[in-house]
């Protein structure tokens, strides 16, 4: 201790000039630096090495594999960055995304949040017609709540963290989803309000929803998004704000 206590003590007074010139209080400096240093993680990979490098799966511009790796280009902000300290603490438990997202400091799950986040939706393609009418209404008889109340009527989201863009993923992806939340394998949703929605959901049902979703334009995020984005990244950095969402693994899907 007595001889690291010095030593630390220089390091950070060497350190402290380079500190001041990265601190820049301008808003849209930081803005800048934010999204430069995600970037970068998002092409090599960052701390984790090439094998992270999120365009390999997600594709240059962010708009997915079209199976298994969902889009992330015009995502909440907030709704990105908690996914990413969900998989970091296994409330989001993937053979992929937990080593990747632990390879990166807080920091770096922020930063290339926010470079996604920024990247625009891509372009709209041709719908497959109307919404199942599960996911317009649900079917208050088996308990089912329709997807629409939270995810709005096309899959666009509500515009707060919270409840995200479903539109424009890949079917395999939004299906493997809805198995996740049925078999408890993901149970990062407040309240337990993913567990509860497709508990009931049957293959067919599913599978008709993960259809129609796919087909749905991917939008920007609306408009509140931008003005709540930077309050729910920070809520979602809050060490406690996945803890509180934690629950135990219940096979029964209760
Ligand atoms: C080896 C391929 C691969 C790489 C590299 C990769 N991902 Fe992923 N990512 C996936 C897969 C597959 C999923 C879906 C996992 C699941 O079902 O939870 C995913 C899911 C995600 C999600 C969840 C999105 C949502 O809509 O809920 C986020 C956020 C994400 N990745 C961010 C990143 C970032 C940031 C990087 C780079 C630091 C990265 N990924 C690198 C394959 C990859
Ligand atoms: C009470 C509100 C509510 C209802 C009802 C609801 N959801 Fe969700 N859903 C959420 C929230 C909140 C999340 C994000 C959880 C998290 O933080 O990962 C979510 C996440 C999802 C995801 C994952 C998105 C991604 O990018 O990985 C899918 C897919 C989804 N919901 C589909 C559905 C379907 C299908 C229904 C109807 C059967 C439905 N939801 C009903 C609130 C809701």
């Amino acid at each position: 201790m007595s001889v690291r206590a010095p030593l630390s003590a220089l390091f950070v007074l060497a350190c402290l000039p380079a500190c001041l010139a990265a601190c820049d209080s301008t808003p849209g400096q930081t803005d800048r630096a934010f999204t430069a240093s995600g970037e970068i993680i998002a092409m090599s990979g960052g701390a984790g090495g090439a094998a992270s490098a999120c365009f390999t799966c997600h594709g240059l511009d962010g708009g997915g594999d079209g199976v298994a790796a969902p889009r992330l280009a015009g995502l909440d902000v907030g709704y990105l960055q908690k996914q990413m300290e969900d998989y970091a603490s296994g409330l989001r438990p993937d053979d992929a995304m937990t080593r990747i997202a632990k390879g990166l400091d807080q920091k770096g799950r922020r930063d290339v949040a926010a470079y996604y986040a920024g990247l625009p939706a891509p372009p709209a393609q041709a719908s497959a017609g109307a919404a199942p009418a599960i996911y317009l209404n649900g079917d208050a008889s088996r308990g089912i709540v329709a997807c629409a109340s939270c995810h709005g009527a096309e899959g666009q989201g509500s515009g707060q963290g919270g409840n995200p863009q479903i539109a424009g993923q890949p079917f395999a992806y939004t299906l493997e989803q809805i198995e996740r939340w049925k078999s408890g394998k993901r149970r990062n949703d407040p309240r337990g309000v993913m567990a509860a929605a497709v508990k009931s959901l049957s293959d067919p049902e599913a599978r008709a929803i993960a259809l129609w979703l796919s087909t749905q334009p991917a939008s920007p995020a609306p408009a509140s998004a931008a003005a709540t984005g930077s309050a729910s990244v920070d809520a979602a950095a809050r060490p406690g704000a996945s803890r509180e969402t934690r629950r135990p693994y219940r096979s029964d899907g209760a």
